[in-house]
């Protein structure tokens, strides 16, 4: 089963539409996924309502003891879940039961110095749930709301890439332009992956997550 948690200090980053376009993109490949809800705040169940339901299951998940609980609500047939996780600031208990049980942890982080300079406290959460874990979770970076959607050379995006690779995180070499057409009023309504950022996401998630990669 393979399975990824979106993740971050803060709430705002891109976590749940990070989420919601990920299973998208996954179900538009041939992936059955899940999507498991673990916000308190909900907010990838009261998106697949506005939407009329989504092409793939989302289940409500906003516990303590997510690692125990996933198997009991696994739809049959599904070989991917998706976790959007509440922000580690206001809800950590959560999070780290989350983080337990999924394989690789995404922490979407926009192009600023001060979302690099909070890495440090989200990377101190992911150590000490490896100390819980009887595999290491693989952990990445997800440039979110990047200017450029290809990876560049100098400016904003690249110093923060070169930032966060020199503070030993693998930043994934996918990143997600800002877009407020394709991603913030996707809110509500069917999520298209077709055609953007989120389609060559999954390609480096799936292609790294069956390597057994470990970050
Ligand atoms: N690449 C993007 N371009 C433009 N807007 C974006 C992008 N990604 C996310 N957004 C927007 O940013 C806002 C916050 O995103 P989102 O709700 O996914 O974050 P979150 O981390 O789940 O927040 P919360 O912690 O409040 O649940 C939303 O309005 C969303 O549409
Ligand atoms: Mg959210």
């Amino acid at each position: 089963m393979l399975s990824w948690a979106y993740v971050n200090l803060k709430p705002g980053v891109g976590k749940t539409t990070c989420a919601v376009f990920t299973c998208a993109a996954l179900a538009d490949r041939g992936w059955r996924p899940l999507l498991a809800d673990c916000d308190p705040a909900a907010s990838a169940l009261r998106w697949s309502d506005l939407a009329g339901g989504f092409r793939w299951p989302v289940v409500g998940l906003a516990v303590t003891d997510v690692y125990r609980r996933i198997g009991d609500v696994l739809p049959a047939g599904v070989n991917a879940v998706v976790y959007d996780v509440p922000q580690i600031e206001d809800h950590a208990r959560i999070a780290r039961g989350v983080l337990r049980a999924a394989g690789c942890w995404v922490a979407p982080v926009a192009p600023s110095g001060i979302e690099v300079d909070r890495m440090s406290r989200v990377a101190d959460e992911w150590e000490d749930v490896q100390s819980l874990r009887v595999t290491r979770a693989d952990a990445v970076v997800l440039l979110n709301r990047t200017n450029r959607s290809e990876a560049t050379r100098t400016g904003p995006d690249a110093e923060v890439r070169q930032a966060l690779t020199a503070r030993g995180y693998h930043v994934l070499a996918t990143q997600v332009q800002h877009s407020d057409t394709l991603y913030r009023q996707a809110f509500g309504c069917p999520p298209i992956a077709a055609g953007t950022a989120y389609e060559s996401l999954v390609g480096e998630l799936v292609t790294r997550q069956e390597a057994g990669a470990l970050a």
